[in-house]
């Protein structure tokens, strides 16, 4: 394989369970989107090895969960900077996987880092409450716990920080895990695991099983030791994870899928919100969930706006292999994930929708879809409707604000939403309208670890990083102490 680290051991194919590497008989092939190449074997866990995960995370959690706060900050804080020395090859393998190019895999690093060391400082800030007695011989106190075992399943779009997003809040909390990463990308969560042994943390803490979703899904969610699922990806499988885990009453967070409308007002700032969507549109080829899926533009900024958009793309985006240090978007995952784009996209374009630039299919390689913009598209046509998950922008057009956000509201999901307007009356009329849980007022970048991510509506429940993202992962105890004597 070409992936050329300055430490080569990082690169692991075993699976780590209870402190120990596993290998298998069985295996998977990781593949290269750029160049459809296998670049590694890892070795395949099933049903069993799924449960040992488990035995050894409720194992773990005794001892895990009577560290004082500040050691397990100490550890995640040393995991942190481990990952910081490490990062330029952290994001070769998560590029070599995952195909995003070599800036934004180095961002996810760094982003995925900064989860961890968020959480190892509010370690320190698991207060409780005391909280004013009904009656003079009583006294109510309230602590919190860990809630215990933690299952994360993870989705390959961001193979590390999706998964220290989850970890990083579950190990402060004084929970343990295991993690079942996405089958196209197992290096990157394999990687922080080696990093993780190396910082310390002791072994059954961090368990990672990877294998077929059939295989591991089922064990993760009727056992009773495991008691809370944390899931990213799509709103289909959340569904069905949710029921799932219901037989057990676990806790569940799920970060669903999306729909992001990008509203162009009449009074927007032009050239500030053609860098917001080129950020929130183009950012991973379109594969995040809170990557812009419908721009709704006023109608008589409509074609002023969309030449802005069709002239920043031919100057300022380029396809190509990830690890190109020209290239600003790198393939889709699979052909699968293109084929869906591009069965959206035809379909849309049947339906009445035209296309101003991209569109066709591209010689790049077979993982590729074009960097494409779609006008004439109504809120009923496939890709205004589903989650596109790829390189197109699909232009609506508005007359009024009360349209612009009755089209925004007109979808089952409510992950993020973004608009564009100098108007401070409607900055707050639109924001408190919209139906989302992230909202980006003349901004299209909005994930970072201090702020609350999470949707509403079918885009999932909970919130992960800020202040409320170890809520979770907590169980709240009231104690009522009795007998006082006055
Ligand atoms: C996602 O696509 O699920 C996460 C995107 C982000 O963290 O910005």
């Amino acid at each position: 394989m070409d992936l050329k680290l300055s430490d080569p051991s990082l690169l692991k194919t075993s699976a780590y369970i209870d402190g120990q590497w596993i290998s298998s008989d069985k295996t998977l092939d990781v593949i290269d989107p750029h160049s459809g190449r296998c670049i590694a074997q890892v070795a395949k866990m099933g049903a069993e090895q799924t449960q040992q995960a488990i035995e050894a995370a409720e194992a773990a959690f005794e001892l895990w969960r009577a560290k004082t706060a500040k050691e397990r900050s100490k550890l995640l804080r040393d995991w942190f900077n481990l990952i910081m020395q490490h990062e330029e090859d952290l994001a070769q393998i998560l590029t070599a996987e995952q195909g995003k190019v070599l800036v934004e895999a180095r961002g996810e690093i760094a982003y995925g880092a900064n989860y961890i060391e968020w959480f190892a400082e509010e370690a320190k800030r698991v207060y409780g409450d005391t909280i004013p007695e009904p009656s003079a011989d009583k006294r109510i106190v309230c602590i919190k716990q860990p809630v215990g075992v933690v299952a994360c399943i993870t989705p390959w779009n961001f193979p590390s920080a999706m998964l220290t997003r989850k970890i990083a809040p579950a190990l402060a909390a004084g929970c343990t895990v295991v993690c079942k990463p996405a089958s196209e990308t197992p290096l990157s969560a394999l990687v922080l695991a080696e990093l993780a042994e190396r910082a310390g943390i002791p072994a059954g803490v961090i368990n990672i099983v990877v294998g077929s979703s059939s295989e591991i899904g089922p064990v993760l969610t009727d056992s009773p030791t495991v008691r809370k699922l944390t899931f990213t990806g799509s709103t289909e499988v959340g569904k069905k994870l949710v029921a799932a885990c219901a037989k057990t009453l676990k806790k569940t967070s799920m970060e669903l899928g999306g729909n992001a409308p990008f509203i162009v007002f009449a009074d927007a700032n032009l050239p500030s919100a053609i860098e917001g969507l080129l950020a929130s549109k183009y950012r991973n080829s379109g594969q995040t969930c809170v990557c812009t899926n419908r721009v709704l533009i006023h109608q008589s900024v409509y074609d002023e706006f969309t030449q802005l958009l069709i002239k920043a793309i031919k100057e300022r985006l380029v396809l190509g292999p990830g690890k190109d240090s020209k290239v600003t978007n790198g393939p889709l995952i699979n052909t699968k994930a293109r084929d869906s784009v591009a069965a959206l996209v035809n379909e849309s374009v049947k339906q009445g929708a035209t296309i101003a630039l991209g569109g066709d299919t591209d010689n790049l390689g077979d993982c590729f879809y074009p960097l494409t913009v779609l006008t004439d598209v109504t809120n009923e046509m496939p890709v205004a409707c589903e989650e596109v998950f790829g390189p197109v922008a699909s232009l609506l057009s508005f007359s009024t604000e009360e349209e612009a956000i009755q089209i925004a509201n007109d979808t089952n999901v409510g992950l993020a939403a973004y608009f564009y307007t100098r108007d401070i009356g409607r900055v707050w009329r639109v924001g408190e309208a919209l139906e989302y849980g992230i909202i980006g007022i003349n901004e299209g970048i909005i994930s970072n670890e201090m702020a609350p991510f999470g949707g509403v509506k079918e885009s999932g429940s909970g919130r992960e990083g800020s202040k409320y993202g170890m809520d979770d992962y907590l169980e709240i105890k009231y104690m009522c102490m009795g007998g006082i004597d006055q």
